[in-house]
């Protein structure tokens, strides 16, 4: 029956409109996949470093291959690690750079391979090796957002670009500090990891660390206005998904009014279920 139809339509759009704000709702999914892929290989090497909450042999199991039984270094395979400090080993662990798949790999950011236990047994391993920079303690809230723009501007833009959207360096690529936490950004301040140079206490303050991490802050989050939770990616793929809900509720609305008016129409009619 038409009257029948019309309402199944109705209920149709209803659930369409329900699914388009429950999709809007829905958490970012960025990165999921690759998440995915190392699961399996992560719980196994948590289990298997549940065990071990020794740095040494944490280190002697997952590092000492590339980087010798001391963290001594292999010549053409890793450099040395005698003056790395905990603030290298924390960023490349908790930024997953490290443990390397395979030499010649590049290192990039990823899953962390370790849980925080074992990420503090190996920094503390790393730091007891020799002489190198210690974990910057980094407060945002304490830094001024003026003075965070201005030094990013003077000292980061030029490779990691005004918003922190990444960019290119000499010889490389600077990546994005959309996922940078706090303590990560000063740690590459005061690690220099790869192309990156490293910013003693002489050159950016303490003080002026925790005011670039609050700009950096900012550039991840601009305004955190308007936008519904699609991983804030921006205005126009959130209008995009708006868009197509929008598109798809007047395409049924437009089928609902011409099954009224075109109710006589001999070919509509033929379409009909008896
Ligand atoms: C497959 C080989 C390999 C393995 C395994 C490996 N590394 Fe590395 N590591 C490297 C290479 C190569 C570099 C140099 C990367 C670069 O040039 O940025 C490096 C760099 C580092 C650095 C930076 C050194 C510096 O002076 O800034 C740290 C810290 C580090 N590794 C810690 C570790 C820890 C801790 C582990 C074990 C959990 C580990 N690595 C496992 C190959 C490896
Ligand atoms: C000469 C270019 C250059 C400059 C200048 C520079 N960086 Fe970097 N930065 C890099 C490169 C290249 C990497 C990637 C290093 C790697 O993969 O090991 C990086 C990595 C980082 C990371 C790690 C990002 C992540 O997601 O793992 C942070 C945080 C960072 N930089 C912050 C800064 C800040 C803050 C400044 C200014 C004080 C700055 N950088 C200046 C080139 C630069």
């Amino acid at each position: 029956m038409r009257r029948a139809r019309q309402i199944a339509m109705a209920a149709l759009a209803l659930l369409l409109g329900a699914f388009a704000v429950v999709a809007l709702a829905q958490p970012p999914v960025t990165r999921s996949s690759a998440a995915v892929e190392v699961r399996p290989e992560i719980a196994a090497l948590e289990s298997q470093v549940s065990r071990l909450d020794e740095g040494p042999e944490l280190f002697e199991q997952s590092c000492s291959s590339c980087h010798g039984f001391e963290g001594e270094g292999v010549e053409g395979q890793a450099p040395s690690l005698k003056h790395a400090g905990e603030a290298a080993a924390d960023f490349y662990l908790r930024t997953g750079r490290m443990p390397l798949g395979q030499v010649g790999d590049e290192p990039l950011r990823g899953e962390p391979r370790f849980g925080d236990k074992e990420i503090e047994a190996l920094d503390a391993y790393v730091g007891s090796l020799g002489e190198g920079p210690a974990i910057p303690k980094v407060e945002p809230s304490q830094g001024s957002v003026s003075e965070g723009m201005r030094l990013f501007t003077e000292s980061c833009a030029g490779c990691h670009g005004i918003g922190g959207k990444g960019g290119v360096a000499i010889g490389g690529y600077a990546p994005p500090l959309g996922e940078a936490t706090p303590a990560e950004v000063g740690e590459a301040i005061r690690v220099g990891p790869y192309l990156m140079p490293r910013f003693s206490e002489g050159t950016i303050s303490p003080a002026e660390v925790n005011s670039i991490a609050r700009y950096v802050e900012l550039t991840q989050n601009p305004e955190d206005a308007g936008g519904f939770g699609i991983g804030h990616i921006g205005p126009v793929p959130e209008g995009l998904v708006a868009w197509f809900a929008a598109v798809a509720a007047v395409l049924l609305v437009a089928r609902l009014i011409g099954e009224r008016l075109g109710g006589s129409r001999a070919d509509d009619e033929a379409e009909e279920p008896r």
